[in-house]
């Protein structure tokens, strides 16, 4: 059975074992591997039932490991670095051979982080490897922000979780490709679009088709309850005969305060026997485009409520 341990040396032991993990890290909760290991990190994909075609995120300690699993490194690379790592930030470069074409699903690219969550950097350090971890959901399902979050989702497919305590952040990194000295965002995350392009100067998100980043599929982070948004909680007030669970951001200070409370909220919810969740969307600037993202794909289609009847439209 899975277990919950604070002992650092025994998940730095699983990993040099080639098992898996549940990492804390600042963002959302890990599962990790020895991302040199390829049939270490099959396990992952295993145990999330996580399709082959999505790259999982490979942590590393130091940004001075990057020139170890990168090539081409732009200098935008090291300015956003001095900037905003160790934190919530991954850097797609072009993939340097030592990395396992399992863990960038055989795309010639990288994504690399460097996570400031003080017990992950002690795995890392201890490690001096580098931990290929996508997020500790089931795929396609909210993301942990707790260990035991974690022990819901994979319990018995791992044998042990590393106790972080609950992310202070809340919600993933940004993942941007700096591929041929360009900069695009591939997943918005908790360094808003604003923030970077203060460094790099503008920039533009990946609006392509192709889907490089799982971050980019359409439907994820979601609830088994549906979810849906609506202009205003109180058009649902004459649907009668309905559980309806509020998604209610109106207590917090701010959209940090959102993006903490996101996921663990959603889980709430979710456990509270509701025929359907709503939302309001939030204003798009800054970390709204992070927020507004995983709640649209976290969504089941659209509602409208017209004569007081309740219609879905998908
Ligand atoms: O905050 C986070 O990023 C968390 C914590 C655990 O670090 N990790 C996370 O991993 O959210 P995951 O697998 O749930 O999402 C990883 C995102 C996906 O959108 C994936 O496609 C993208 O990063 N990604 C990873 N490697 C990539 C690559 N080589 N090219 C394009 N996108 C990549
Ligand atoms: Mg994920």
């Amino acid at each position: 059975m899975t277990k919950i341990i604070t002992n650092i040396d025994i998940a730095v032991e699983e990993i040099l074992k080639g098992n898996l993990v549940g990492l804390p890290t600042e963002t959302v909760y890990g599962l990790g591997a020895n991302a040199l290991d390829e049939n270490a990190v099959i396990k992952i994909f295993e145990a999330k039932e996580r399709p082959r075609f999505n790259p999982v995120i490979v942590h590393i300690y130091d940004a001075a490991d990057t020139e170890k699993y990168a090539v081409d490194i732009p200098d935008n690379f090291y300015k956003l670095v001095e900037k905003f790592s160790p934190g919530p930030i991954t850097y797609v470069l072009k993939k340097e051979y030592v990395i396992p074409d399992i863990v960038t699903s055989g795309n010639d690219s990288v994504g690399l982080r460097i996570p400031s969550h003080k017990v992950l950097r002690e795995v890392l350090r201890n490690l001096n490897l580098p931990v290929a971890a996508p997020s500790a959901n089931m795929f396609g399902k909210i993301s942990p922000t707790t260990a035991k979050d974690v022990l819901r989702e994979l319990n018995g497919k791992v044998n042990y979780i590393l106790e972080g305590g609950r992310c202070k952040i809340g919600i993933e990194s940004t993942v941007i490709s700096l591929i041929d000295n360009e900069v695009k965002i591939l997943r918005h995350g908790f360094i808003t679009k604003e923030e970077i392009e203060k460094v790099t100067g503008n920039i533009s998100d990946n609006y392509s088709d192709k889907i490089i980043s799982p971050g980019q599929l359409k439907s994820h982070y979601a609830p088994e309850t549906p979810l849906y948004p609506v202009d205003n909680f109180k058009t649902l007030k004459n649907i009668s005969g309905k559980k309806i669970g509020i998604l209610d951001f109106s207590n917090y200070k701010n959209k940090k305060e959102i993006a903490l409370n996101l996921f663990s909220d959603l889980r709430k919810l979710d456990d509270g026997g509701y025929d359907f969740i709503v939302y309001e969307k939030v204003s798009d600037e800054g970390l709204g485009a992070a927020i507004n993202d995983r709640l649209k794909k976290a969504s089941s289609g659209n509602l409208s409520i017209i004569n007081d009847q309740l219609l879905i439209l998908k």
